[in-house]
């Protein structure tokens, strides 16, 4: 009866021990979500007051993608990046996890999902190898249509900087309020 007892405890431990270590993970995945965006939104909007949109390309063309690097080295081993179903970036292209939980929160905030407190964290199997993800969708707000909004939204000075800068760019025809894409985080 003992022993019954005593395993039972010690189970119960483990499961504590492993929904902590989960929810753990978890909660620093959301803290690097606030610093991404803690650093790149002050970012773009002062380079869109200080030197236009044209000058504010460059922000998301060099710092995005060093704010990414930064937080991956701080985070490691997370890795750190953002996808899009309408891929921009060079690394913006997602996998089949990352494309089927975009089109998930596309559903879930048709459906009337908050998407502030939308979020998908999963320990999935890759090639064998337990990987834990997480991922955050991130909206469309008025400011971002002039770089990712209609033909006649776009300034035509942002247009041929774009183009220059990404030939195969998808990330546009977007309106206020659609998902623009996803932190996407993976360790
Ligand atoms: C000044 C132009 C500009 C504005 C304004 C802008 N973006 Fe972008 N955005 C870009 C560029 C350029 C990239 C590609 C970055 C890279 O090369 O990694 C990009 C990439 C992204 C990505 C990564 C996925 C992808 O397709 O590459 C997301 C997500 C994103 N933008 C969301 C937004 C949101 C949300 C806003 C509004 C708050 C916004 N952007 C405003 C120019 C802009």
């Amino acid at each position: 009866m003992k022993k019954v007892i005593i395993i039972a405890a010690l189970s119960s431990l483990a499961f504590n021990a492993q929904a902590t270590e989960i929810s753990a993970d978890q909660q620093e995945a959301r803290n690097i979500v606030k610093e991404f965006g803690g650093q790149l939104v002050p970012a773009l909007k002062g380079a869109m007051q200080a030197g236009g949109p044209v000058a504010a390309i460059d922000v998301c063309n060099t710092k995005a993608p060093a704010i990414a690097k930064g937080l991956s080295d701080k985070h490691a081993p997370w890795q750190v990046n953002r996808v899009s179903l309408k891929p921009r970036g060079a690394t913006a292209t997602p996998d089949a996890w990352e494309s089927s939980t975009l089109k998930w929160f596309e559903q879930q905030i048709a459906e009337g999902a908050d998407p502030k407190t939308l979020e998908k964290f999963e320990i999935v199997k890759i090639d064998g190898k337990e990987t834990t993800r997480y991922m955050k969708p991130v909206m469309t707000a008025g400011l971002c249509l002039t770089c990712h909004g209609t033909a006649n939204q776009i300034p035509a000075g942002v247009k041929t900087k774009l183009a220059e800068l990404y030939p195969n760019d998808r990330a546009i025809n977007y309106s206020e309020g659609q998902v623009r894409g996803a932190f996407s985080f993976q360790k």
